[in-house]
């Protein structure tokens, strides 16, 4: 249904069906209140009409109708709330084994670095029928992640991470927009989403590669000498990093914080601001010395300490091999 209607993108993830369905839903019961207003404010008119030598008379308030239209009214509201808070967090809440993409906004690109490694300028290809998340920062203002075939969008932030998730259910090349105002070339802060099949995919991700992102970091952190202090004996004067990536952790002032990509992130950047319990706060900022690209790349090689498995390949790579300098990144 609709898929020749203009205003009507094509319904390409798994997601679109729901988000129509919601919607068509909010369009049809907006739809049925206007015409049964419009309708009452017409008959109302006619039938209490002033007429000549006919007074008006004073209508009480009636129990039973004020209880009906707000009681149905009400369930209604219920209903949209409830469908909408399903949809919602099916829509937030990425599905564990995900393939990891990560995605750097910047005036006025989009340049998306897959876990294995490939790069790509506003282009992103995923397989069909395989869930993406995506982890995205900003290089400088807010930008807006916006594919309209998918119906998601998801702000792009400088300083920090958020996250989109999707599955793609139709091969094909669907519009990638920034839908947040970002200067003089917004507009042209366009891409393409490229779905394959996953034989088409595997014959593209087995394209070049710098290797896996994590084994980029890991490179990286080497350089930057962060093994000195990161040891896995746990007798170094930072945390043991190895299985820390998705746990809880105690800091000094006693909150109890979970290590996700934000807290990675945040802890090479502003080292100080989450001192893990037991240590002190003796970390440089890595603020200004890292590239995003490089942060992204630290943070998925920390990851890859706590999962060895599928998802992220790293396990079977070894160290520093085949890794190009960084320095050929776009910038
Ligand atoms: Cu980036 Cu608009």
């Amino acid at each position: 249904m609709f898929d020749n209607f203009p205003l009507w993108p094509a319904r390409a993830s798994s997601t679109a069906g729901n988000v129509d369905a919601l919607f068509i839903f909010l369009l049809i019961v907006s739809g049925m209140m206007t015409l049964l207003i419009f309708t009452a404010v017409v008959y109302f008119a006619a039938r209490y009409r002033h007429r000549k030598g006919v007074l008006a008379e004073q209508i009480e308030g009636s129990t039973p109708l004020e209880l009906t239209w707000s009681i149905i009214p009400l369930g209604v509201f219920l209903v949209i709330f409830a469908w909408g808070a399903i949809v919602y967090f099916n829509g937030r809440t990425p599905p564990r084994d995900a393939t990891e993409v990560y995605v750097v906004a910047k005036q006025w690109m989009w340049k998306l670095e897959h876990a294995e490694g490939q790069r790509e300028i506003n282009e992103l290809h995923v397989p069909v029928g395989r869930d993406v998340k995506l982890i995205m920062t900003s290089q400088d203002v807010i930008h807006s992640f916006f594919i309209p075939a998918f119906r998601v969008k998801q702000d792009v932030l400088p300083g920090r991470y958020t996250v989109l998730w999707f599955r793609a259910i139709k091969p094909g090349t669907y519009h990638l927009f920034c839908a947040e105002y970002c200067g003089t070339h917004h507009s042209g802060m366009i891409g393409d989403i490229i779905v394959q099949e996953p034989a088409q995919y595997e014959a593209w991700m087995s394209g070049s590669s710098g290797g896996p992102l994590s084994a980029s970091g890991e490179k990286i952190f080497a350089e930057l000498g962060c093994a000195t202090c990161h040891r896995s004996d746990s007798q170094g004067r930072g945390p043991n990093l190895f299985g820390a990536f998705g746990k809880p952790v105690q800091l000094e002032d006693g909150r109890i914080v979970t290590v996700d990509e934000n807290y990675i992130r945040e802890s090479i950047l502003d080292p100080g601001a989450k001192i893990v319990k037991g240590f002190k706060p003796v970390m440089p900022t890595f603020q200004g010395l890292v590239s995003e690209e490089q942060v992204n790349a630290l943070v998925a090689y920390v990851k890859s300490l706590s999962q060895p498995g599928p998802g992220v390949r790293t396990a079977a790579v070894p160290a520093s091999d085949g890794v190009p300098a960084q320095g050929n990144q776009v910038q």
